[in-house]
């Protein structure tokens, strides 16, 4: 059954995503679907501090970047945060040595990840955002 939530700000965005991190256990994608503007990085900022992988401020948009690590290399909570926006399909993936962040057990969090689908035998959670009118966003988790 998907969970499905409204927020009403970037900060209840960045909040729940603080809480749902708790739920969190690596090896595990965080495949995170919406449009531009709809609160993917704001949410990955919550989960990556909820994480204790980094502090909220320090997470930024991979989009030109195309991958960020937060923690340290023996961190249990490493995490990756990528962004496909750019990627035309899974071969520019691998050209990037994007593929090494399946070498070992990490929580993994993608940006436009229905671009294409991504080869992994890891766990995934599925997140979507939509704009639900001014600051309103809907996130509906899939498992
Ligand atoms: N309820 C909300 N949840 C999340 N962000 C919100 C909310 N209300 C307003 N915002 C604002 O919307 C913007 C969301 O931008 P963000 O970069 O997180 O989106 P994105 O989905 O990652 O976009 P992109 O596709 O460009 O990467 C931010 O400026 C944020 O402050
Ligand atoms: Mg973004």
């Amino acid at each position: 059954m998907p969970e499905e939530l409204l927020t009403h700000s970037a900060e209840e965005t960045i909040a729940w995503g603080r809480g749902f991190a708790a739920r969190l256990k690596a090896p595990l994608m965080i495949l995170l679907s919406g449009d531009l503007g709809s609160g993917k990085t704001t949410l990955t900022k919550g989960i990556v501090s909820g994480l204790g992988a980094a502090p909220e401020e320090d997470v930024t948009s991979p989009t030109f970047t195309l991958l960020h690590v937060y923690g340290t290399e023996n961190s249990a909570q490493k995490v990756f945060h990528g962004d496909l926006y750019r990627i035309e399909k899974f071969h520019d993936f691998e050209t990037l040595g994007m593929e090494d962040l399946f070498s070992k057990p990490a929580i993994v969090i993608l940006e436009w990840s229905e671009r294409f689908p991504l080869p992994s035998p890891w766990p995934q959670i599925k997140i979507r955002l939509e704009h639900a009118g001014g600051d309103a966003r809907r996130i509906t988790v899939t498992s």
